[in-house]
């Protein structure tokens, strides 16, 4: 399959899930508007129209909270019967920090904005600033990144915390297993299951892990989605979202350069979130772990968010993480794309969402982590099995690691968008 033939084919998936302002993740299984999903979207839709990755990310921030709060989902009020749970089940209206002019959920997702903020501003410099891109949107990312280290520094250690897998952006990975023991079954809302619709059950997360997500969610929203509810059980610092807010940050340090703004204490904020993820690097592991900030443990298991810190420039764990990656629970599996979770475990599952199927992010994330170790090779051979399996498959949500069997919901936006860039000639730095 040509470059020409992916991008034609991943323009279409992206021209069909855009709706007005914004780009839904998949027509069926996510009909509102995701806070990561949008800034891997905007990255795509940059190489198509600058004009409109700009709109996905005004369309985001109009769902920004006054505490600096980037929402999870932004809701579209006509499919609230479409997915749970929605806005009927946060009543975002409701809280004094919630906008007035959108309905949202109370949790948040992994801090890419700002990197794909800049990576959206050097794909045409002229017409971010025809457009006043970086001015409109750098307020916006401080106050969001505030938010971060102001009220999810709950473990006091630096790093952020996230207070729901759904916040992780890896919702079952087995990174949060230990922790869910602790998070009670028996939620109030009726257990409705819209995603069965449009995915396989032995594909999604199952019926038991959902009531904890509804759970946590009630006791989230009940609490005014504080983040000072002392009793509150579930409390995670995740490797790749700390891994994605230091990267971030750096962006941030970039725009404000170029913005001719002082940029210090953004460098300072990044280096220092990165000392802080060093306490999450085991070496014996091989990767970073997840911390229980409950308890203080490390939960000791291999999944490429424990690997994505890859990305982090300068990482004096790189080659230990490359290894790693190489070796037999990643990509010496004989992987076609990065698995999620260390092929070797016992409970992998190849079909089964986080706990092992390879996603098309994921992998363009390690690429990207490859160019900038200089391992063109490795990237370019990362990105030529993203955009084939993507295109020949109709753009899966997820696939085998091995086999590049589709598996989730089909026509998945992110997958359309990196496959995009993968395909580019951007790519090819
Ligand atoms: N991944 C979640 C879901 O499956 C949303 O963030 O609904």
């Amino acid at each position: 399959m040509t470059p020409d033939m992916i991008s034609a084919r991943a323009t279409v998936v992206l021209e069909a899930n855009w709706r007005t302002s914004h780009t839904v993740p998949a027509g069926g299984l996510y009909p509102h508007q995701w806070s990561w999903d949008s800034s891997f979207i905007a990255i795509g839709l940059s190489l198509l129209s600058p004009r409109r990755a700009g709109q996905e990310m005004d369309a985001l921030f109009a769902g920004q909270w006054r505490d600096g709060r980037l929402p999870q989902i932004i809701f579209d009020p006509h499919r609230d019967q479409d997915y749970a749970p929605g806005a009927a089940f946060w009543q975002s209206g409701s809280l004094a920090d919630a906008p007035a002019r959108a309905e949202t959920a109370g949790f948040i997702q992994p801090p890419n904005h700002a990197w794909a903020v800049w990576k959206i501003h050097q794909a045409d410099p002229d017409e971010s600033r025809r457009r006043s891109f970086l001015e409109r949107n750098y307020p916006r990312l401080v106050d969001w990144h505030n938010y971060l280290s102001q009220r999810r520094n709950r473990g006091a250690s630096g790093l952020a915390s996230v207070v729901h897998p759904w916040e992780s952006g890896t919702d079952n990975s087995p990174l949060w297993d230990v922790a869910m023991k602790r998070v009670p079954s028996e939620c109030r809302t009726p257990l409705e299951r819209p995603d069965l619709q449009h995915a396989d059950a032995g594909e999604r997360p199952s019926q038991k892990e959902y009531a904890k997500y509804f759970w946590l969610a009630e006791r989230y929203r009940d609490h005014e989605c504080d983040d000072v509810d002392p009793e509150y059980p579930f409390l995670m610092e995740d490797p790749l979202f700390n891994t994605l807010w230091a990267l971030s940050e750096y962006a941030l340090a970039d725009i404000a350069s170029e913005l001719g703004l002082p940029a210090a204490h953004h460098m300072q904020r990044a280096q220092k979130v990165i000392a802080a993820l060093d306490e999450l690097f085991i070496p014996e592991l091989g990767c970073y772990a997840a911390r229980d900030v409950l308890d203080g443990s490390l939960v000791p298991k291999a999944t490429i968010n424990g690997l994505l810190p890859l990305l982090l420039p300068g990482n004096p764990n790189a080659e230990v993480l490359l290894e790693t990656l190489h070796g037999p629970r990643f990509m010496g599996s004989g992987a076609v794309m990065v698995p999620s979770y260390d092929a070797t475990a016992l409970d992998h599952d190849p079909a089964l969402y986080w706990r092992g199927p390879a996603w098309f992010n994921m992998s363009w994330m390690i690429a990207e982590a490859l160019d900038g170790l200089g391992d063109v090779k490795g990237a370019t051979s990362l990105r030529n099995n993203i955009g084939f399996l993507a295109a020949s498959h109709d753009f899966p949500e997820y696939v085998d690691p091995r086999t590049g069997a589709a598996h989730g919901t089909r026509k998945f936006s992110w997958t359309a968008a990196l496959a995009l860039d993968a395909a580019s000639d951007r790519s090819k730095r």
